[in-house]
């Protein structure tokens, strides 16, 4: 099968969350299996280029593509995800995709005027640029809202070209909580056609342009990172608002759970950690610990366990609850590592206690690769309370690294870890697990986990149980493979 595979992140180029893994990982995966795959990329400013050998597409050439109005001349330039041979094109348009913050650092989604400009900009020239490389894919999967009004275009405005008859479309949802809401200006923008748009129309929410339901409403199948997910976003507690479209679409909504790139997440050969380990032999961890703790500053106690945070510092991973829950926290003999970046608020909440409690609280804020790796590692628990989570890759990570997940039973975080306590007969649990989003609640699972860690061979069970688990890309890739035929089926 011919895949084109479109996404506004793709790791190691360019990453804010784990939509930037999963499209670094799943066509390598998909790859493997046979299909030849295209993944397309914005050439942000972001990207740092070094090492990866870029080269520019003759074939593309100087293209044109019009956006509001104006034509933009661009470029597209090829690349390899690394050790494969995954195309990744990057599209160059340095007007829309070199943008940078106020702080100087340079940006993969803004909060400028032109957001809709840039992702309509991306769209159309992922599909001029296929056009212009000849080669009509079976299937177009594209991902979350800054892509999700591809299908509408190859359907509406692309429809004179036969090119794409026998082309399927896929949209997979990574998030329901971002949509891409814009004024009913931004259809003029994308040279979309007005009669499209009117009350409850497929493209048209509470008065705005939505691109994420125009994706849902216009792709021949959907899907989303996990069961648990995929279930609650049929509902009005967490399909915000897009649950009637889900429901509307349920025969061609799947869900399949993310897998793990173990090339670059296995403590066995992290390049990015000090100390390597197994799970027969996990001497290496406590190393790892201790250099973690010397890296916050922070004091290494035998016996107290250091619960490590990676995140995007937002609501939806449930900072209200620790927030509530700090003060019962940090009585408990327990040290927490925090790597993050996002709203102030959570920021500055994370700064203070370290202010207040060096020894116990360490916070870094911005992005960091390796000390992402370096938290995995070293931490003896991962905590991930979220509000909701569609699939969480940062727990399942945690499990390969011996690292107890802690987590609120929602989304994909609800169907990887296995509470030890409700396990305890089979004595097959991986982690601990509460479902109410309450202060309260957290802190009790944070008592039983801490409990639990003063029994050495619990503890050391459920680590080797969570080390044990392997959630590779093939099994998912061979969903995503049933996925397509039934979209191409569709399509004939
Ligand atoms: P989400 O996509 O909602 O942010 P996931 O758990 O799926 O959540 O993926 C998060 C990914 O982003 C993980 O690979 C995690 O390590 C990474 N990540 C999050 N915050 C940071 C940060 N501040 N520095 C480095 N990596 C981060
Ligand atoms: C999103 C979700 C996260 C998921 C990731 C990759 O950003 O918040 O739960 O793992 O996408 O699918």
């Amino acid at each position: 099968m011919r895949i084109a595979f479109a996404s506004s992140e793709v790791f190691p180029f360019a990453k804010v969350g784990g939509l930037g893994d999963v499209s670094g990982a799943l066509p390598k995966a998909l790859t493997s299996l046979g299909h030849d795959v295209k993944v397309f990329l914005p050439r942000y400013s972001a990207i740092n280029e070094f090492g990866h050998h870029i080269e520019y597409v003759h074939q593309v050439g100087e293209m044109p593509v019009r956006v509001a109005g104006n034509t933009h001349t661009t470029r597209v330039f090829k690349t390899n995800l690394p050790d494969s041979a995954v195309e990744v094109y990057l599209i160059d348009c340095p007007h829309y995709y070199h943008r940078k913050d106020y702080k100087n650092t340079h940006l993969i989604y803004t909060s400028q005027g032109d957001e809709d400009e840039r992702f309509i900009h991306f769209s159309k020239a992922v599909i001029e640029t296929i056009q212009r490389l000849k080669w009509a894919p079976e299937i177009l999967h594209v991902n979350d809202w800054p892509t999700a009004i591809i299908p509408l275009l190859l359907r509406d405005n692309y429809s004179w070209d036969r090119f794409f008859d026998k082309t399927a479309t896929a949209i997979t949802i990574h998030n329901i909580g971002y949509q891409g809401r814009f004024s009913k200006d931004t259809i003029y923008k994308a040279e979309i056609r007005p009669e499209l748009f009117y009350q409850n129309s497929p493209i048209e929410v509470w008065g705005s342009f939505c691109f994420l339901k125009t994706g849902l409403m216009y792709s021949d199948v959907i899907n989303t990172v996990s069961m648990t997910y995929a279930r609650e976003i049929t509902t009005s507690d967490y399909g915000e608002g897009l649950q009637g479209v889900l429901n509307y679409r349920i025969n061609d909504f799947f869900g399949i759970l993310n897998g793990v790139d173990y090339s670059v997440w296995n403590p066995d050969r992290d390049p990015m950690i000090p100390y390597r380990y197994t799970r027969d032999d996990l001497s290496g961890k406590t190393e790892n610990k201790k250099y973690l703790l010397r890296y916050f500053h922070m004091p290494f106690h035998h016996g107290t366990p250091v619960i490590g945070m990676v995140s995007r510092l937002v609501g939806q991973k449930g900072f209200d609850i620790i927030a509530d829950a700090v003060a019962e926290l940090l009585q408990l003999p327990a040290q927490f590592v925090v790597l993050g970046s996002g709203e102030q608020k959570y920021e500055d909440l994370f700064e203070l206690l370290h202010h207040k409690f060096p020894d116990k609280v360490g916070i870094w804020r911005g992005k960091n690769e390796e000390l992402a790796h370096l938290i995995e590692a070293g931490s003896d628990m991962f905590l991930m309370p979220s509000l909701y989570e569609p699939c969480g890759l940062n727990q399942i990570y945690s499990l390969k690294y011996g690292t107890v997940p802690l987590v609120r039973r929602t989304g994909g975080l609800a169907d990887t870890v296995m509470d030890w306590h409700e396990h305890f007969g089979a004595q097959d649990g991986t982690g601990f697990s509460f479902y109410d989003y309450t202060g309260p609640a957290l802190v009790s699972t944070v008592k039983r986990a801490i409990e639990t860690y003063h029994h050495r061979d619990a503890w050391h069970k459920l680590m080797l149980n969570g080390m044990a688990k392997d959630y590779s890309w093939e099994v998912s890739a061979k969903r995503y493979e049933l996925m397509y035929h039934h979209a191409i089926a569709k399509r004939k």
